[in-house]
C-alpha cells in the first residue's frame, strides 16, 4: 500500500501529478469538503478499483455556501480525514487554501456559470450554490487533471451537473457515479447529520421511508404523493420540495404517462438542518 503524502500548493499536485503521468499511471480524482464519512470512503474505494493513483481533496469551497448557511460551523476534522484516508490507500490527499483554488480572491473569481438547471430545485432553494459548485470543480480538476472523477449519487443534482459541465472536455474524464452509502437506519450519510439531535435523527428517517413509498408507486404521479404523503405526516420535519425528475434532462417529468428513469429528489428541514435525498425510479417497463 502507498503511503499517503499531503500537499497544499497546486505546484506541489503538479509535481506529483507529472511523475505518475510520465510513468503512465492513470488517475481518479475524489473532490470532498472533509468530515468524511463511509460515503466518502466508498468513493475512494470505488477510485482505487478504477485508477492506479488517487488524489483525494479537502476544500470546504466559501463560494458554494449562501450568507445565513454553515460555511463557518461546517465541519472541519482533517487529522481524522488523513488516518482514513491513509487506511484506504489514497496516494495524496490536497487540502488547498482558498489562494490555491481563488488566486484573485473567491469574490473576483471567474464564475462557472450552471445554466437553468442549476437554478431549480436545490439551485432555487441556495441561489448561486451550483455556480458555486460548478467553479471549484472546474479548477479542482483543472489542476488535478485526472482520468477519472468519482462522485457520489447523494447529491444527485451536482452530479447532473458536473457531468453536464465535463461531457465536451478535453481530454475527456469520466465522471464514476457511486450509489448512496447510508446508516443502519437508512438515513443516507452526510456530514450535516452530525448536527443532528436524537430526536431529530429520528425524524430524518421519513426520508428513506418516503423514498421507499415512491418505489412502490406505479406512476409518476402517484410517486410524489407517497413520498410526500410520508413526509408530510411528520411533524418535526419541515418539506422543501418533493419533485420527480427526468434522469437524463434533469427536467420536471410533468406526464404520468412518462416512461423512462427518473430521479425522486427530495428536500427537508430538520430542526435548523437541511437534509437531501434522491431514488431512481423506473417507470413503464
Ligand atoms: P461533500 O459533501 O464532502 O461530498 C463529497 C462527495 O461525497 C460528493 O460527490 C458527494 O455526493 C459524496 N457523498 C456524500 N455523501 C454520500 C453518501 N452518503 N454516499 C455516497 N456518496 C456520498 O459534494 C461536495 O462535498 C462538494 O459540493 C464538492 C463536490 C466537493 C465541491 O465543493
Amino acid at each position: 500500500m502507498s503511503t499517503l503524502q499531503s500537499v497544499t500548493s497546486v505546484v506541489d499536485l503538479r509535481a506529483q501529478v507529472d511523475t505518475w503521468r510520465k510513468a503512465g499511471e492513470s488517475i481518479a480524482f475524489v473532490p470532498t469538503m472533509g468530515a468524511l464519512h463511509a460515503g466518502h470512503h466508498q468513493l475512494v474505494r470505488v477510485a482505487c478499483e478504477r485508477a492506479d493513483r488517487i488524489v483525494v481533496s479537502v476544500y470546504v469551497n466559501p463560494l458554494q455556501f449562501g450568507q445565513g448557511e454553515d460555511f463557518e460551523k461546517y465541519p472541519r476534522n482533517i487529522d481524522a480525514d488523513f488516518e482514513a484516508l491513509a487506511g484506504l490507500g489514497v496516494d495524496v490527499l490536497w487540502t488547498p487554501a482558498e489562494s490555491d483554488i481563488y488566486p484573485d480572491g473567491a469574490l473576483r473569481t471567474e464564475l462557472t456559470d450552471a445554466g437553468p438547471i442549476g437554478d431549480v430545485w436545490e439551485g432555487a432553494s441556495r441561489p448561486g450554490h451550483f455556480t458555486g459548485v460548478l467553479t471549484v470543480v472546474k479548477r479542482l480538476v483543472e489542476a488535478v487533471t485526472p482520468d477519472y472523477l468519482v462522485m457520489g449519487q447523494k447529491d444527485a443534482q451536482q452530479l447532473w451537473l458536473v457531468q453536464t459541465m465535463l461531457a465536451t472536455q478535453a481530454p475527456p474524464i469520466e465522471v464514476i457515479p457511486v450509489a448512496t452509502v447510508r446508516d443502519e437506519d437508512a438515513v443516507a450519510l452526510s456530514s450535516r447529520n452530525a448536527y443532528l439531535s436524537a430526536d431529530e435523527r429520528q425524524s430524518a428517517q421519513a426520508i428513506p421511508r418516503a423514498l421507499g413509498a415512491a418505489k412502490t408507486a406505479r406512476t409518476p404521479e402517484s410517486a410524489v404523493q407517497a413520498a410526500r404523503d410520508v413526509l408530510t405526516s411528520e411533524p418535526s420535519l419541515t418539506l422543501d420540495y418533493v419533485a420527480l425528475v427526468d434522469s437524463t434532462t434533469f427536467e420536471e417529468v410533468s406526464s404520468d404517462t412518462f416512461a423512462g428513469d427518473a430521479q425522486l429528489l427530495i428536500a427537508v428541514r430538520v430542526g435548523g438542518t437541511r437534509l437531501i435525498d434522491n431514488a431512481r425510479l423506473t417507470f413503464g417497463q
